[in-house]
């Protein structure tokens, strides 16, 4: 093995730059092989300058740095570029651009890391012929075949934390205090993040809520003596029968963002409960900042499995950790059915039995 580039596509997440120094150290030193970073997710490819070397200087003190130092676009899909032509925007496949500018590289592997639209992304070119192999990212966990993704744990912390500094001050002003969190359509950081930080009510989209429960909840802690409430809200939690709750519409190229079912609860558990409440959204704090150290080591072995996996030519694969092993399993299998929380699970079963309300 001679050559092989690095790109990081999608949202960011903590651990990607440990990924990076992974992939260039084990292959630079290890296989003493070349290898190229692209910036900007697969735009890179049909950049001027876009494709670049990275030496074992370029990734000198990354290991605890949030962000990526390649960049990363969370809306670059070649398969469907959304372009200015005419003063019209079109959509246009620029997949054929980017698999001959990788071809071009005389690359030998082409080591994608990202969520699962920039997997599907990896998947599809490899189909044309492009030797890819994934690596999974994403704070939201919501990928299958993989126990963990990285930057899951350092998202969870920040929930927990942000928890935590809500409860006294929720305490203090005898309010309910809802947390918004992040995920998408997987309730993995509310309901892990919940429980850590002791949260009374945990929303997720895996389970549909009532207002009328949430209320009992409150309520019945009241009676107790307790004045003050904490309910974890992840951003795709939904009421019984009714949609989820976007704070940016989509199209046909971009998918809509989550974001605002937290004021909603506010409104309407206040109004019902007759409680002061109020609504903290974390938003983007998930995804900033240093790794935990738990997601530098998976980070660090996934990236330096890629490495031995592309030496192997295992390609179209994905790396995943199972049981505590770092394997690798094809793409196609990783990217079937997207990994939710399960609701009669244990992780739930064992919220439950601790008395947290599901609201429903
Ligand atoms: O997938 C990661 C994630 O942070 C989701 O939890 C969230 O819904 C989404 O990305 C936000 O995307 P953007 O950064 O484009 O607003």
């Amino acid at each position: 093995m001679k050559r092989l580039a690095v790109l990081t596509g999608g949202g960011d997440a903590p651990g990607l730059n440990a990924v990076i120094r992974a992939v260039v150290k084990t292959a630079g030193l290890q296989y003493q092989a070349e290898v190229l970073g692209v910036r900007d997710g697969f735009d890179g490819f049909l950049e001027p300058g876009g494709v670049f070397p990275l030496t074992l200087d370029s990734v000198r003190g990354i290991l605890p740095r949030g962000g990526t130092i390649l960049g990363t676009a969370s809306r670059g899909n070649p398969f469907a570029r959304k372009i200015v032509r005419e003063g019209k925007t079109i959509v246009v496949d620029v997949s054929e651009d980017v698999a001959t500018s990788i071809r071009s590289l005389n690359l030998e592997a082409l080591i994608v890391v990202g969520g699962d639209g920039t997997l599907h992304i990896a998947e599809e070119l490899y189909r044309k012929g492009v030797p890819t192999i994934g690596v999974p990212k994403t704070i939201d966990n919501d990928i299958s075949g993989t126990e963990v993704t990285f930057g899951f744990d350092t998202a969870l912390n920040v929930a927990m934390d942000a928890l935590d500094r809500l409860h006294t001050t929720a305490e203090a002003h005898h309010r309910v205090m809802i947390l918004e969190l992040m995920g998408r359509d997987a309730g993995f950081i509310t309901l892990e993040a919940g429980v850590a930080g002791g949260a009374d009510v945990i929303l997720i989209p895996e389970i549909p809520f009532r207002f009328e429960s949430i209320c009992e909840k409150v309520r019945e802690r009241m009676e107790r003596g307790s004045s003050f409430s904490m309910i974890a809200a992840a951003e795709g939690a939904r009421p019984v029968g009714e949609r989820q709750v976007y704070r940016m519409g989509g199209d046909e190229v971009y998918t809509p963002r989550l974001g605002g079912i937290g004021q909603v609860v506010a409104e309407q558990v206040g109004e019902a409960c007759g409680i002061e409440t109020r609504v903290t959204v974390l938003g983007h704090l998930q995804r900033g900042g240093s790794p935990t150290a738990f997601d530098r080591w998976l980070a660090t072995r996934f990236g330096a499995a890629a490495v031995r996996l592309a030496a192997e030519g295992g390609f179209g694969r994905m790396v995943a950790l199972q049981g505590a092993h770092i394997v690798n399993i094809a793409l196609t299998e990783a990217l079937a059915v997207p990994k939710r929380v399960d609701p009669h699970g244990e992780g739930v079963a064992t919220a439950r039995g601790l008395g947290i309300s599901f609201g429903d």
